[in-house]
């Protein structure tokens, strides 16, 4: 654990101004928008946050930071935090999916799960399921859009999302219903997820939300039970089993990228756009298309598409010349830390004190991390991969959902380009 001594200068440091140098008025005012509109209490939380460097305590909420060092050092210390008691997300599902999940979540299981499911999404095997999964819908995407028609991203992204899960998964779907048997898919992935808003505070779920929550989950992983036996080994379920999961597991982790990767993908994407475009460094990236990688990874890190991680204090421990106690809440402010080292720049060096602080850090690091990429790779592709800028015609937030998201996002190729 860092103490106060190291912590001290990087607080002095970090008198900042958020998201400060040169994203550009637009698109720092667009962020903060979208995040205000998604839940009013995020904007306050991340004026906070500046503050909280390298930690403060907030009446009602707990221990708030948004220091990078102090974020990864507290994610990396299971000893002294859970995310299972009340407060992280693992008491949240241990209500919905069983006490069973303490173990698969947080415990040796979890452990077992992760070394498991390792080679599930490299950087790989990440690129085959976007190609398989979005392959043909992209190409007549990628038609209609350098053709000169508007495209709403933010509807694509949801289709998209709602193909991988499919794909991942191999939930049944009525191919006749085209697209909106996808966005319906990725409705219900929304729907599980919004069980947990309004939790920032208190993780106790009343009874009707679990009863609603498990019905979802039944309906999103129900066929898994049919399938788990036969299911084929490129997709999620059949190398879950070949990984020795078992069937119980295999549906856990289903539901868990479900409730993971549907929503946080899904708004990087249209944000991902809106922020060449308001930046306007999609320019420079179509003028120096070997910085696609890290136009991607800045994407990424300015979005923060899950904005706070929540964990609760298990035993006392020291930070930052702070003391923690059992029982205190503990909330990791990701968009606050992450947009601390400024604005969007698709040159910007990696930067090593965050790494892929936007996925977390120790042992739940995102899962995805790589596909999430693939994904977003694919999308920055679409947008400018002619080497032609786009526009944006018109945009809508989302309102009231649990990840800060563009409700709609039209596009269209700039007619003067
Ligand atoms: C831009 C997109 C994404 C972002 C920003 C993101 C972010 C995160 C973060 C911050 C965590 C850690 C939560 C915690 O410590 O409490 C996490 C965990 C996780 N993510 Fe992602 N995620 C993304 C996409 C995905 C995708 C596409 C998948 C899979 C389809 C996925 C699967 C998971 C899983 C399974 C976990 C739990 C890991 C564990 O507890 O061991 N995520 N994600």
């Amino acid at each position: 654990m860092p103490v106060a001594e190291d912590l001290a200068p990087l607080a002095r440091e970090r008198r900042l101004s958020l998201i400060g140098d040169g994203l550009g008025r637009g698109a720092e005012a667009h962020e903060h928008r979208l995040l205000r509109a998604a839940r009013p209490a995020l904007p306050v939380l991340n004026w906070l946050g500046q503050f909280a460097n390298p930690i403060m305590r907030v009446p009602k909420l707990g221990w708030i930071t948004a220091d990078p060092r102090v974020a990864r050092a507290l994610l990396n210390d299971p000893e002294h935090l859970t995310l299972l008691s009340e407060g992280g997300v693992g008491h949240l599902w241990a209500q919905i999916l069983g006490d069973w999940v303490n173990d698969l979540f947080d415990g040796p299981g979890h452990h077992d799960l992760r070394t498991r499911s390792r080679e599930l999404f490299t950087e790989r095997t990440s690129r085959g399921f976007v190609e398989r999964a979005w392959g043909d819908r992209l190409t007549v995407a990628r038609a209609v859009f350098e053709a000169g028609e508007e495209l709403d991203l933010a509807d694509l992204s949801r289709v998209l999302v709602g193909r991988m899960v499919t794909a991942l998964l191999g939930t049944p779907v009525d191919p006749s219903r085209g697209d909106d048997a996808y966005r319906e898919i990725f409705a219900t992935g929304e729907e599980l997820a919004s069980i947990a808003l309004g939790t920032t505070a208190d993780t106790v779920l009343p009874p009707h939300k679990v009863e609603a929550a498990r019905a979802i989950v039944e309906r999103l992983t129900g066929h898994v039970d049919a399938a788990f036996a036969d299911a084929p080994e490129d997709a999620v379920i059949g190398r879950c089993r070949e990984l020795g999961l078992s069937l119980r597991e295999t549906k856990g982790l289903a539901t868990l990228l479900m409730v993971a990767g549907t929503e946080t993908a899904a708004s990087a994407m249209a944000r991902t756009a809106a922020l060449l475009a308001d930046s306007g460094e999609q320019h420079r990236l179509i003028a120096a298309p070997e910085h696609r990688d890290d136009a991607v990874r800045e994407a990424l890190r300015v979005t923060s598409p899950a904005p706070i991680i929540g964990r609760a204090v298990l035993a006392a421990l020291e930070i930052a010349g702070r003391t923690l106690r059992a029982g205190d809440r503990v909330v990791v402010l990701t968009w606050t830390a992450n947009n601390l080292a400024g604005g969007f720049r698709i040159d910007r060096p990696y930067l090593p004190q965050y790494r892929q602080l936007w996925f977390g850090a120790g042992r739940h690091l995102c899962l995805g991390g790589p596909l999430a990429k693939a994904e977003l790779g694919a999308i920055v592709d679409l947008l400018v991969g002619d080497g032609r800028p786009f526009e944006i015609v018109s945009r809508r937030y989302g309102r009231r959902v649990l990840i800060p998201a563009y409700a709609s996002l039209v596009v269209r190729k700039r007619r003067d380009a």
